[in-house]
């Protein structure tokens, strides 16, 4: 399934590592000011790398200090040069995004004469450390919940799916402002969908029955939940909010502002996930991803809400989503927003052989409100994109998207090869199936909400 670009990439990123930033060899002087770690190159790299690359984040390695960084200064160089990192496969000139990651020329040009000139360090002594999300003062306490047992991922490369519980046990009932996914294997950790399960007062004595985690057959949900032990001890059915973390390939930990977002949580509860998928392997593995809570003292004043369109969503897809053999083929997605909403969060869905995605809405006045152009679809890279500024968009609007996918074997990620049909099929997850989806999360408009910044 690996394309062959990317061995060819490989082999030759390989060895631009062993290089990496060569102090002996910095004989290519300029006539300009020296370019400086901690002055010029820490911002940047911050700023658009290390919310991945850090303990916590998607990212292998690490990239936030001097050593980390001049170390594999001749490989930031080619990734940056040839744009591979940062990953963005949104298009800028068509609407800009809070969690934007995209160099300018200047950046990239300065990294690379950094790179050139020997990866100087500059006052690395007053640079001040770098914070990753768990250690950032958000003025919120913080819970780690782990439960007790590895997913097990045997090295037979075949994908695996998880249907999973993570119990919780608060002193008392409270409020949940964010959930952290934290990934361990993550070159394998794929996507991950966590719902959160409230307990009433006595409903269950023990968190503990039954299994943790176990393999998402085709088996029934039923036995699922009666494997899990999921239900209140009357056999009745706990209270679930779904979708409250969601990790996709290259998806960061994001907070929306004060008083937005977030849920009632029970002194006892427990993170459901329907679905965490882990990318084949060929080796055994171990993989101990946990989960982070940040806690509020107050309930929100504006919930989010979620429009979930397309695939499993509340509007279809038109035609079916169905891909014949050999052909590219665009599909849409037609929407009327019932309300006047604020718009906080865009997530454009596809698998892997989808190709652009676009996304906008008509007003009833005939404007058009810009959501989002990909122009070269990446299923490795899919992110919440979050408007720069709360986005309204007026009731009556009509919501259009449009995605082409190409079943062609010009496709080099297609799974198949001869290409075979490839279709929605009932919503399965597979990434060998498809999906298209967009996903929008927003408040009920209030006025001036034009004006809330999203940004960090
Ligand atoms: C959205 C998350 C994310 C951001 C932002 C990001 N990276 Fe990465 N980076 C990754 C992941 C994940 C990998 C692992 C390889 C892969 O999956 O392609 C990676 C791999 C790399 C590699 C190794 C490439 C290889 O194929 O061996 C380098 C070098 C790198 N990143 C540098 C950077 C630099 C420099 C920046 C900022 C300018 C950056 N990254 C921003 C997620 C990110």
């Amino acid at each position: 399934m690996q394309p062959q670009i990317y061995k060819t990439l490989f082999f030759f990123i390989l060895t631009l590592i062993i290089i990496g930033c060569d102090n002996e060899h910095s004989s290519i002087t300029t006539q300009y000011e020296p370019v400086l770690f901690a002055e010029h190159i820490a911002p940047i790299i911050r700023k658009n790398c290390s919310k991945c690359h850090h303990e916590e984040g998607g990212a292998p390695f690490n990239l936030y200090d001097y050593e980390q960084v001049s170390s594999k200064g001749k490989l930031i160089q080619y990734v940056t040069e040839n744009r591979i990192m940062p990953p963005w496969p949104a298009d800028p000139n068509y609407s800009h995004f809070a969690n934007e990651t995209y160099l300018t020329e200047t950046e990239i040009n300065l990294i690379a004469r950094w790179v050139i000139d020997g990866c100087k360090p500059g006052d690395t002594a007053n640079l001040i450390p770098y914070l990753k999300p768990s250690q950032k003062n958000l003025g919120l306490i913080s819970k780690v919940i782990k439960i007790p047992k590895p997913f097990e991922i045997k090295g037979d490369n075949q994908d695996r799916f998880y249907v999973v519980k993570f119990p919780i046990e608060l002193g008392a009932d409270t409020f949940l402002k964010a959930v952290e996914f934290v990934p361990h294997q993550k070159k394998l950790v794929h996507h991950m969908n966590a719902h959160l399960i409230n307990y009433a007062t006595d409903a269950k004595t023990s968190l503990h029955q039954g299994n943790y985690y176990i393999r998402q057959d085709q088996s029934e949900s039923i036995r699922i939940h009666n494997d899990l032990n999921l239900a209140n001890d009357d056999g009745t059915y706990p209270i679930m909010t779904p979708s409250v973390c969601n990790y996709l390939p290259g998806s960061q930990f994001s907070f929306y502002p004060n008083g937005i977002g977030g849920y009632k949580i029970h002194k006892k509860a427990a993170l459901y996930l329907n679905d965490i998928h882990f990318g084949p392997s060929a080796k055994d593995e171990l993989d101990s991803s946990y989960f982070r809570l940040y806690f509020d003292t107050k309930a929100p004043t504006r919930p989010v809400s979620e429009f979930q369109l397309g695939t499993l969503g509340i509007s279809p897809v038109v035609p079916e989503l169905s891909i014949p053999p050999n052909t590219i083929k665009t599909f849409t997605i037609n929407f009327t927003v019932p309300l006047d909403i604020s718009v906080v969060s865009i997530v454009p869905h596809m698998h892997l052989i989808g190709k652009r995605y676009l996304a906008y809405a008509i007003k009833p006045s005939g404007d058009t409100i810009r959501l989002i152009h990909i122009p070269n679809w990446d299923f490795r890279w899919q992110y919440f994109y979050m408007p720069k500024k709360m986005l309204p968009i007026p009731r009556g609007s009509t919501i259009y998207v449009e995605g082409v996918f190409d079943n062609t074997s010009n496709n080099p990620n297609n799974p198949f090869s001869p290409p075979r049909n490839i279709s929605e099929k009932n919503g399965s997850m597979k990434t060998t199936d498809e999906m298209f989806q967009l996903i929008l999360s927003y408040l009920p408009y209030q006025k001036g909400d034009e004006e809330i910044g999203l940004e960090e």
